[in-house]
């Protein structure tokens, strides 16, 4: 029995489970699964609620009044939480990077008709994260509040146990269609859902390997960002857990241009998969990830017969690069 923390019940669980059998057929390869974590709400859809029950919760315990939180311009994380802010009665003060003036469209529309205060920064005052949260946070002291943190991604120990739980729900999905050993893949930008997953799979002794697509940085960026938490989640919750085989398994050959910016056959399998499948994947994140996975497919790169993909949501994103998929 895992001891899971305090945390609030705010995303739609358990998501759908299913398998993309036409897919599976056009590739000639494994059967693919498809962990529909993209409804888990509706505008705080996609992975980042389940991080966001736990660190809400402790947020709740810590008697704030305000979270501040940080991200990309279009971040999905900062997205929700300024519209779970808003449903908690908590303010919600987001810190934004993007070189170029945003337009309200896509995550940064909700995160205006959500009520966040919001501060923009270039990439190059973005250098400075951690100080523009001591900054913010004196900010509100100043003033009679008390702020809560939650890190870009809201990826830390406290988060991880929200993929801790998807991997408890994900080991009852196998069960069910009667999964013996599977490869789970997914998009990771800041590390806390692959952290999260490894360790849930450990821990509830799943027969699966996680696999990784990174949408920015590298393969040892995620070695030592999924080291960390996992060591932060140890030294705050259980000392007693080994975690030394829990390695990281990242794939960072499809990050394509840049973060955020995808390359013309993403573009296109985003309108085949939506036209063929009715999945809807965004060019940041689990288009990348989808992407990679059909491309390792194709290179006969899985040994596993079951391969399951956890859409991490990112829709929104979608509504932002609405002229690069050509319309
Ligand atoms: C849609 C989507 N998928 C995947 C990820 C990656 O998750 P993580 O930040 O936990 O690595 C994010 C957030 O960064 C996201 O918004």
């Amino acid at each position: 029995m895992i001891d899971y923390p305090e945390k609030l019940d705010l995303a739609q669980t358990p998501t759908p489970f299913y398998s993309l059998d036409r897919l599976s057929e056009r590739l000639g390869g494994p059967r693919i699964w498809i962990k529909r974590d993209d409804l888990t709400g509706a505008a705080t859809s996609g992975n980042k609620i389940r991080k966001l029950e736990f660190l809400f919760a402790e947020a709740l315990a810590s008697g704030c009044d305000t979270v501040i939180t940080s991200g990309g311009v279009q971040s999905n994380h900062c997205r929700a939480v300024a519209v779970l802010g808003a449903q908690l009665g908590l303010k919600v003060h987001l810190l934004l990077r993007s070189d170029i003036a945003p337009q309200p469209v896509g995550n940064l529309l909700l995160d205006q008709l959500a009520g966040a205060t919001i501060s923009h920064y270039s990439v190059a005052e973005f250098e400075q994260l951690d100080r523009l949260f001591e900054r913010w946070q004196s900010h509100y002291t100043d003033l009679g509040s008390r702020a809560y943190s939650i890190p870009t991604g809201g990826s830390n120990g406290t988060g991880m146990w929200g993929y801790i739980a998807a991997a408890e729900e994900l080991s009852r999905d196998f069960q069910r269609e009667g999964i013996v050993t599977a490869q789970i893949v997914h998009a990771t930008g800041s590390g806390g859902t692959q952290a999260g997953l490894m360790l849930g799979c450990y821990l509830h002794q799943l027969n699966a390997s996680v696999k990784a697509y990174a949408v920015c940085d590298d393969n040892a960026y995620f070695t030592d960002k999924v080291r960390a938490d996992l060591q932060q989640w140890q030294s705050q919750y259980s000392p007693e857990t080994d975690i030394s085989i829990l390695q990281a398994d990242t794939c960072d050959q499809y990050v394509g241009p840049a973060y955020g910016v995808a390359g013309e056959e993403i573009f296109t399998m985003i309108k085949q998969i939506a036209a063929s499948d009715g999945i809807l994947l965004d060019p940041v994140y689990t288009g990348k990830a989808f992407y990679g996975m059909i491309e390792d497919i194709k290179q006969s790169k899985f040994t596993a017969n079951d391969i399951v993909f956890v859409h991490t949501g990112g829709l929104f994103g979608l509504f932002a690069q609405q002229q690069q998929l050509g319309y």
